[in-house]
């Protein structure tokens, strides 16, 4: 395949940067969804959609009720690491190197939680909605969706955005190698669509989720963590 956003993220090394200096503030939203998981009381199926090498969602579920892991992710070097991770979870794990718009469109099985991490975004909008009406039947009923996605500020589009995002960078961006920061600005040049949180909660209203609402926005309002109710 030679799409850039799977271009890009074979090149795992550069977003694992992101990871290492929380640019993306992955320990804030992974110790919401920890919070998330250790309050459910039962067993659970959970369905990490563009799982990327899981270390966000297997520290989560760690010492949890969950009960079967599914992964799902486009690159192979992601799904490697991905392998070493989830073998640390002590329940039913099974990986798929797959789009997640082709695994949810030809899948039937429903799971208790759905995790998609800043992946949605790289959809056009009608292609979001569409995916929207996956996932919502792939949510078993009182099930939970939860999404972390770029979004839309003050009525901005997208290249007012990508302009605010990339103003943004020196600071939080600083400790990267150049080739780093400019593959990045490329990428988000390329390949970000956000939306604005309005229209996330409208499609996964028009979607069938019952409720939904905001768990998390950085100071920056770059990404917000939603949670979707089945
Ligand atoms: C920004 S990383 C997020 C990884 C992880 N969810 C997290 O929050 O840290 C995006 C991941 O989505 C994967 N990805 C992007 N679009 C995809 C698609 N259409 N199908 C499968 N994987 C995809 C990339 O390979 C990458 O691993």
């Amino acid at each position: 395949m030679s799409d850039p956003v799977h271009t890009f993220f074979s090149q795992w090394e550069i977003y694992r940067l992101c990871i290492e200096h929380n640019t993306l503030f992955h320990r804030e939203v992974g110790a919401i969804l920890r919070r998330e998981m250790l309050e459910r009381n039962g067993p659970f199926t959970f369905l990490d959609l563009a799982c990327g090498d899981s270390d966000l969602t297997v520290a989560a579920l760690r010492d949890t009720k969950v009960a079967a892991y599914t992964g799902v992710d486009f690159s192979a070097p992601a799904l490697a690491l991905a392998g070493n991770k989830v073998a640390e979870l002590g329940c039913t794990r099974t990986l798929h190197e797959a789009d997640f718009t082709e695994f949810l469109s030809g899948n039937d099985e429903t799971f208790g939680v759905i995790y998609l991490g800043l992946s949605l975004h790289h959809l056009e909008r009608e292609a979001k909605r569409e995916t929207m009406q996956h996932l919502r039947r792939t949510t078993a009923p009182g099930g939970t969706f939860y999404m972390f996605e770029p979004i839309l500020h003050g009525g901005e589009g997208r290249e007012g955005y990508v302009k605010r995002w990339a103003g943004a960078m020196d600071g939080p961006y600083d400790p990267f190698p150049e080739a780093a920061r400019n593959a990045l600005r490329d990428h988000v040049t390329e390949s970000e669509r956000p939306e604005s949180i309005e229209e996330y909660l409208a499609s996964a209203r028009e979607a069938g989720f019952t409720h939904g609402e905001i768990l998390f926005t950085d100071p920056g309002n770059f990404y917000a963590l939603f949670k979707f109710h089945a």
